[in-house]
């Protein structure tokens, strides 16, 4: 009697989502409905519920991502940018001045995005796990927190780190920072929250099973952050603590400038809702993100939606003339980020051709050797156009960009290790301290956030070969 009723709720919910996939064709995802056990067709009914299929659709008919990018392309010019180096000493020390002031308020917290998967890496876990410290061996996650500790420490206040994950990153993230007692924050000053997700879809936008009762979902693009700020009560923890600007990064960069008084001072001087730092690309073909102007509006395009012979013009002097590179920094003014979330103006989702291992029709688990579907992502940087103040500030490469990408060659381990050792090294020396040239150079956040804090190097551990220099 008991199972009769059973299967009699199945068939009746059965039969209800096939009506609700029905009308998108995507019934295929109930392909193995009656071979699922109970919890198992509630986890596929859960996902199939947490669907936007309307919206799925219309991105399925713009699918012009692409057309738009090569529009928006055709027209980028070079943007105007603050190049801190070309301004007299007294303009640059008045941002640093406001910066400060900004700081020593605590209105500015930190936001850090480390919701991506990393594969480009290799590495099984979050990235911000990552051993990265060339000589200690400290975490991503160790050094970025331990920038913004001893920035709260200069100035005697509490910085808080919104650290956004992914579901993929999410458990592992919490349990690092719980093993390692939050690297030293108070628990009010971490506030962890998940990005949301988007289903990946075939080539004819048709759903992704990646077991019988799972269809396949990925990280909805660091734009997600919004609104998973807002669905985590974040920005409610931003209000109740007076956090008006937010300093934005991600967990790859391990020469971050955080949270980067002069930076943050041009922003402020400048009323800017968005600041974004930018290098000037030594390669045109360089993976980062291009910063131009079009038609007046600040942009970024990707590197991999700006056609080679757009990213290879050069100028009568022979630098490139889109020259700016995205270094994925920026400030928020919070009620500027608070505003992008009313209404119904969404930012753009992108499109990425990518590999996703399916089941096929036999139940059997498939890799594809070749792009099989799309992933969908929303980029926080497509909010530039959306300011009505925004600005870019240039830095220098070698002092604040040492992204960790790879696993071997450019942006990998080795690489990021040494650009470290190699800031240090000027460092040291701009402190006037000798050190043999081929040392390899290791100094906490909590020691020094620049050659200034350079002065007592007393708990230098002087190993063969290699320096750490610590806290005192
Ligand atoms: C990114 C930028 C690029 C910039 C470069 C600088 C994008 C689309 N491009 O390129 O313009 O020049 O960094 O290093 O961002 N992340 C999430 N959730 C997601 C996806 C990504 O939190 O859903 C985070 C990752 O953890 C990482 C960061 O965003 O910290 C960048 O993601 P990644 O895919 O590595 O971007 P890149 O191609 O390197």
């Amino acid at each position: 009697m008991e199972s009769t009723i059973a299967q009699q709720n199945t068939a009746a919910e059965y039969q209800q989502l096939h009506d609700l996939l029905a009308p998108w064709n995507q019934t295929h995802v109930l392909r193995f409905w009656d071979q699922l056990t109970a919890d198992a067709q509630q986890h596929l009914t859960d996902q199939i519920l947490n669907i936007d299929f309307a919206l799925l659709s219309e991105l399925r008919e713009q699918q012009c991502d692409h057309e738009s990018a090569d529009r928006a392309a055709s027209r980028a010019e070079p943007p105007a940018a603050c190049r801190p180096q070309e301004l007299d000493a007294s303009e640059r020390e008045a941002a640093r001045a406001a910066g400060a002031h900004l700081l020593r308020s605590g209105k500015c917290g930190v936001v850090i995005v480390a919701g991506g998967q990393g594969s480009r890496l290799g590495f099984e876990h979050p990235k911000g796990m990552y051993p990265i410290g060339p000589v200690s061996g400290a975490s991503l996650f160790q050094i970025l927190v331990e920038k913004i500790r001893a920035t709260a420490a200069r100035y005697d206040i509490s910085i808080p780190l919104y650290l956004m994950t992914s579901p993929a990153t999410h458990e592992e993230t919490l349990a690092f920072f719980a093993a390692n007692d939050r690297f030293g924050l108070a628990q009010d000053e971490l506030f962890v929250f998940c990005q949301g997700t988007m289903p990946g879809v075939d080539e004819s936008g048709r759903l992704i099973l990646s077991a019988p009762d799972t269809i396949f979902m990925s990280p909805d693009g660091h734009g997600g952050m919004l609104a998973a700020m807002q669905r985590s009560g974040a920005f409610d923890h931003m209000q109740v603590h007076g956090i008006e600007h937010l300093f934005y990064c991600q967990v790859d960069n391990a020469l971050v400038d955080l949270p980067g008084e002069e930076f943050l001072g041009y922003h402020l001087l400048s009323d800017s809702e968005v600041t974004t730092q930018v290098i000037a690309k030594q390669d045109p073909l360089e993976k980062v993100g291009n910063v131009v102007s079009v038609d007046g509006c600040l942009k970024i395009i990707e590197y991999s939606d700006l056609p080679a012979s757009c990213a290879q013009l050069r100028c009568e002097d022979g630098r490139l003339r889109l020259w700016a590179g995205n270094l994925a920094v920026h400030a928020f003014r919070v009620d500027f980020l608070t505003s992008c979330c009313e209404g119904d103006a969404r930012l753009p989702f992108h499109v990425a051709h990518k590999k996703i291992a399916f089941i096929n029709a036999e139940g059997n688990s498939e890799k594809p050797q070749s792009p099989n579907g799309i992933k969908y992502e929303q980029f926080i940087f497509d909010l530039l156009p959306r300011a009505s103040s925004a600005i870019v500030v240039e830095v220098q490469e070698a002092d604040c960009f040492a992204p960790l990408k790879n696993a071997s060659g450019k942006d990998s381990p080795d690489d990021v290790r040494s650009k470290m050792s190699q800031l240090y090294h000027r460092w040291l020396v701009a402190a006037g301290i000798d050190v043999p040239e081929d040392t390899v150079l290791e100094i906490s956040p909590l020691a020094a956030l620049g050659p200034e804090d350079l002065t007592d190097v007393a708990a230098c551990e002087r190993l063969s070969g290699s320096w750490y220099i610590g806290r005192g």
